[in-house]
């Protein structure tokens, strides 16, 4: 199946999603990435791995329906059937919603509904939490609102800071969204999407 990824920054989830369908432990095509920031790390793995990107300015259009008018284009010149957002910090609007109805998943490093947005790492060290993790979710009009799909937890331990928390979280993400992505995808096709 055609999947595209989102994502405004490292770009680290795209990586590992790229590394699963190389090894085959995710049976799905990366056709393109779709980026709002032209100097992100994500633009250079996509180059890396030869992979199209659509790298837009949100600031250079009038309206979100607008830009996202131009990726459901290039969503569609890709024949793109599923949507993998990793790292794409902008929500998600009518455009995109409709025509990827339940094709269309976010990774959040908190567990939800717990830590939403931005800085959700340093929203859980500043809670105070002992556990905090990764949530697996549909995507919908919400700030990580969406219908939850899996969820793994992750310890906080003494002394951690941003960077070592931010770390033991990326490397459960980095295993989960491949593999929840490859059970999606499955259920995709048995649904009766034949790409
Ligand atoms: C990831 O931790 C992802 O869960 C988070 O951004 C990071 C992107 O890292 N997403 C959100 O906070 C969404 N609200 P990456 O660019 O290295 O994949």
């Amino acid at each position: 199946m055609n999947v595209a990824v989102f994502a405004s920054g490292s770009g680290s989830n795209f990586q590992a999603l790229l590394d699963a369908a190389a090894e085959g432990t995710l049976s799905a095509s990366i056709k393109l990435l779709v980026c709002d920031k032209p100097g992100a790390y994500a633009v250079k793995r996509a180059a890396k791995a030869g992979i199209s990107a659509f790298i837009f300015n949100a600031k250079e259009y009038s309206s979100k329906e607008e830009y996202e008018q131009e990726i459901l284009q290039e969503l569609q010149k890709h024949d793109v059937q599923f949507i993998a957002l990793a790292g794409y910090m902008r929500l998600v609007g009518t455009v995109l919603l409709s025509a990827f109805e339940g094709r269309m998943v976010n990774i959040h490093p908190s567990l939800l509904p717990y830590f939403p947005g931005k800085d959700a790492v340093g929203q859980a060290l500043a809670a105070r939490v002992q556990e905090t993790g990764v949530t697996i979710h549909y995507v919908d009009s919400g700030m990580d609102t969406g219908p939850v799909i899996e969820k793994a937890a992750v310890p906080v331990q003494e002394g951690d800071t941003r960077e070592t928390l931010q770390a033991r979280i990326q490397k459960t993400e980095h295993e989960l969204y491949p593999r929840v992505l490859q059970t999606l995808l499955h259920n995709q096709l048995a649904g009766g999407i034949t790409k």
